[in-house]
């Protein structure tokens, strides 16, 4: 452990990809972590990532405010990690990012708490997208409830649990082609899981400046159709990338969607119709990772890293 800290910090959706590490990272500088979560049973995995003691998990449901105060009761920080790709029965976009943000503000302004709240790149109250457009209503009542908040907008995240890259990797494995939404020209730029949260432990220690919103990305701008050639290279697979224009790839997310935990929706498309990249002002004005003092990580340092379980029988080394 880096050093005692002994300041107790709930993080909401602490369960999850991000939460994981943000989780670790919290624990090794000494907070005491609150892991808030709708099963916390299901969160027990996190408690070997502390000492005894030190992590715990209680139950917490965004969409219901008092359970949301209940969780923040006594602590000093909180952080929001709550989101859904997809809305399935009362899980909403407006229910959980746009109310749940409001919530989860209402309990720091409450508590007294400081608040970083995790948003994404694109969100945007105008979008046609319901996902962009909750994530600015989130970001908007979280700033006019807490004005110190630090709002954090992450382009794709990328590390070893991360739904990008194993997902394609995983289809990659099984599929003889690979669909380029809108032909793949959409830009990102793939930040990874620990500089994520890295940026979100300086905001809890008061090293990034109040009410202010940072966007997130890693060291290079990828189009999706390199980083499907990355991620293929990776594996040492050849799969056929089919361009798919973005009106066909509306009507299959219609059927898509009909489907359970759905691989791609209408919403989706509409996202992938702008590119997903720290904007110039952000960068000017130092809102970035280079401005928390974070050194970006680049993809090839750690994709091998997790990637190789989807290389085939025997193969050893990167695909030329
Ligand atoms: N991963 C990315 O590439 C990426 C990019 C940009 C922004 N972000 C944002 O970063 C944050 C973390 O992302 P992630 O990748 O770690 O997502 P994740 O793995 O899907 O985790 C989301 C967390 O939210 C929780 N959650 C969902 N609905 C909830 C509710 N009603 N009440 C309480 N908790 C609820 C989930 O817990 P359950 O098990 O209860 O569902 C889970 O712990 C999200 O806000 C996401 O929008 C992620």
């Amino acid at each position: 452990m880096e050093q005692m800290i002994d300041r107790l910090v709930t993080i909401y959706g602490g369960s999850g990809f991000l939460g994981r590490h943000l989780v670790r990272a919290l624990a090794k500088r000494g907070w005491r972590i609150r892991v808030a979560v709708r099963r916390p049973e299901l969160a027990n995995f996190l408690q070997p990532l502390g000492v005894v003691g030190q992590i715990h998990a209680v139950q917490a449901n965004v969409r219901f405010p008092e359970s949301v105060m209940r969780a923040a009761e006594g602590a000093d920080a909180l952080v929001n990690l709550t989101g859904i790709l997809f809305q399935a029965g009362r899980q909403t976009f407006e229910g959980v990012q746009a109310a749940g943000a409001r919530a989860v503000a209402e309990a720091a302004a409450k508590q007294g708490a400081k608040l970083v709240h995790g948003s994404a790149i694109g969100a945007d109250a105008k979008s046609q997208s319901a996902y962009a457009r909750t994530k600015a209503a989130g970001e908007a009542a979280v700033l006019a409830l807490v004005p110190q908040a630090i709002i954090t907008r992450p382009s794709i995240i990328f590390g070893p649990e991360d739904g990008f890259f194993n997902r394609f990797a995983a289809m990659a494995r099984v599929a003889p082609a690979l669909p380029l939404i809108g032909g793949g020209a959409t830009r990102f730029q793939p930040v990874f899981v620990g500089d994520v949260a890295a940026a979100m432990v300086t905001a809890l220690e008061d090293k990034a400046k109040p009410g202010t919103t940072y966007e997130l990305g890693g060291p290079e701008v990828k189009t999706f159709r390199e980083l499907m050639e990355l991620m293929l290279a990776e594996i040492g697979r050849r799969r056929l990338l089919v361009p798919i224009p973005f009106a066909i790839a509306r009507i299959q997310a219609f059927f898509l969607e009909l489907v359970p935990n759905p691989l791609l929706t209408r919403d989706q498309v509409i996202l992938l119709e702008r590119d997903n990249v720290v904007s110039a002002e952000a960068e000017r004005e130092g809102r970035t990772l280079p401005g928390l003092g974070i050194s970006p990580t680049a993809l090839a340092a750690v994709l091998p890293s997790y990637l190789g379980r989807f290389r085939k029988a025997g193969q050893f080394t990167r695909a030329s």
